[in-house]
């Protein structure tokens, strides 16, 4: 062959390449903004290949209720987790489109509007966006949260039964023991002469224990060693702020792309055994009672999870399960410290409740008020801020408009949570009384409170939750008094979940 033809070929490689790469980085974008400007869906003009993201950056000043002082922050937080939509929203209102990157999405903080969407998409046909599978493969893979149609429904069939409340309480003396530790600690700090401690990293250290703990053991060095792997990648994801959504954004975070790929093969690679050797023992074996086990020992007919399955699972409950439950509790107990007369209101409760005895499932149903502060604490500073659907099919909503294949759907829970609108006056209050006579703490819409997700796909985990979020409230509120450190800097922000900025310094007196 000559050089010429050489040179030929290797130019209409190139070319075929760029026709690709202009066809799924433009053209193909292109085509969906216009069908969907055509549908009458309005947004912010985005530029490919980056989309709105420039614009999502940019710093911002928002008009928002001012704190009353450093020691009364503002519960008003919608504009400062998401400026970018707060002021979209006044120009588009409150259902609008835009890109990330390369990829379209609805964005929704209409209750009703989410309502019709639920009437014409059974749980099984939704999709997850699949930028965020791509980014959240290793955390995930194709566990509960990710997955879609018929598995789905295998996955949820299997799973569910697991988290059944008689199968729970299995798990509360080891809930007991981890946070007994955690204040233990605590008490030997304030003992030492210190008042103050930083709760959030501790409650998200003894929320990933007990995770572990309920979803595969971590009593034996196996276990031991992927609790700390799983940790390790959760550090490696979350120290690049990763423009997701952005063609080969991944490439310009090699480096932890390739720790994170390396850990969860090492993580799997010791799930695996796990499962291998808890499949051998023999069936006279009494079943372990963590997530797992329970797993296993369910999964006998031929819908079975595979081991594959079986191992993203685990690796689904731990990223899902810890951190959402661990920043529900931190800013519960920051609400707590605004609000001494819930404490004592709480500390009432619980006392009559256990009657002089220990923490068990009959005196977690009588902490009533507790579900309430939990709701509350769940509406201001929602851990998941947000809830996410793929359309997999063209879907018409409403008269003519037809949300086109491949829209990626965004729900703003933070946004419908403050939404005086829905809620009213108070909406930036603390006021658990508000959950008294109703489920949907008097929003004007069921929709509109949203911390757990909505129809099929609603949280798995949240008994689980509820059960960790009362153990550890109780156990916190017998022992301490709290109040907010004047070195506490007001500062919420969005790293997949919602979390305080700057951690949440907290002056403990001990009881
Ligand atoms: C306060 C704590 C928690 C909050 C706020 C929370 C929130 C959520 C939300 C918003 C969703 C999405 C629902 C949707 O797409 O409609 C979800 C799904 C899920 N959560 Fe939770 N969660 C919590 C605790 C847990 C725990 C403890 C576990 C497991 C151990 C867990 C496991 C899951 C799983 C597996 C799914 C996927 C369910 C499905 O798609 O079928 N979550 N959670």
């Amino acid at each position: 062959m000559s050089i010429a033809t050489l040179l030929f070929l290797l130019l209409l490689v190139l070319l075929v390449i760029a026709s690709v790469g202009a066809f799924i980085f433009l053209v193909s974008p292109g085509l969906t903004e216009w069908r969907l400007r055509k549908n009458g869906f309005t947004g912010p003009t985005p530029s490919f290949p980056l989309g709105n993201i420039l614009d999502m950056c940019k710093k911002e000043k928002m008009n928002r209720e001012p704190s009353q002082g450093p020691l009364q922050p503002s519960h008003d937080i919608h504009s400062l987790v998401f400026p970018y939509f707060a002021r979209w929203c006044k120009s588009y209102g409150k259902v609008f489109i835009y890109w990330l990157g390369t990829e379209p999405f609805l964005y929704v903080a209409e209750p009703e509007y989410i309502k019709n969407l639920s009437s014409v998409v059974a749980a099984k046909n939704w999709g997850k966006p699949t930028v965020f599978k791509r980014d959240r493969k290793p955390m995930f893979g194709d566990g509960l949260i990710m997955v879609e149609g018929d598995n789905w429904v295998r996955h949820r069939h299997i799973t569910t039964p697991a988290f059944s409340t008689s199968k729970l309480n299995a798990m509360i003396s080891s809930m007991v023991e981890s946070t007994s530790n955690m204040l233990g600690e605590w008490s030997a700090i304030t003992s030492a002469g210190a008042r103050e401690v930083d709760i959030e990293r501790d409650i998200i250290r003894n929320a990933s224990e007990i995770i572990a703990k309920a979803s595969f053991g971590i009593n034996n060095d196996e276990g031991k060693a992927v609790f700390e792997k799983l940790k390790a990648m959760q550090a490696a994801l979350f120290t690049s702020n990763r423009l997701v959504g952005v063609p080969f954004s991944k490439y310009l975070h090699a480096k932890e792309t390739l720790k994170t790929r390396r850990l969860g093969e090492e993580i799997d690679g010791l799930l695996f055994s796990i499962i291998e050797s808890r499949n051998n023992e023999r069936p006279s074996n009494a079943p372990q009672h963590d997530l797992l086990g329970l797993l296993i020992a369910g999964n006998q007919n031929s819908s079975r999870l595979t081991s594959r399955e079986l191992v993203d699972e685990c690796k689904t409950f731990f990223f899902g399960g810890h951190e959402t439950t661990a920043l529900a509790l931190t800013w519960t107990l920051f609400l707590l410290a605004l609000n001494p007369r819930w404490q004592t209101i709480l500390r009432e409760e619980i006392t009559e409740a256990m009657g002089g005895g220990d923490i068990n499932s009959n005196t977690l149903t009588k902490l009533t008020k507790m579900t309430w502060v939990m709701n509350e604490a769940l509406r201001l500073y929602s851990p998941a801020p947000n809830v996410q659907r793929q359309v997999r099919e063209d879907i018409r909503v409403g008269d003519n408009a037809v949300i086109p294949k491949g829209t990626n759907i965004w729900i703003d829970v933070v946004g419908m949570h403050h939404d005086r609108a829905l809620w009213g006056d108070d909406v930036n209050e603390f006021r658990p009384e508000r959950f008294q006579d109703s489920p949907y703490g008097g929003c004007k819409h069921r929709m509109g409170f949203l911390p757990f997700g909505f129809g099929g796909r609603v949280c798995v985990g949240r008994n689980l939750s509820m059960m960790e979020y009362k153990i550890v409230l109780s156990l916190v509120l017998q022992r301490f008094s709290l109040s907010l450190s004047p070195n506490y800097n007001h500062s919420p922000s969005i790293m997949l979940s919602l979390r305080p900025s700057n951690g949440m310094p907290l002056i403990l007196e001990p009881l």
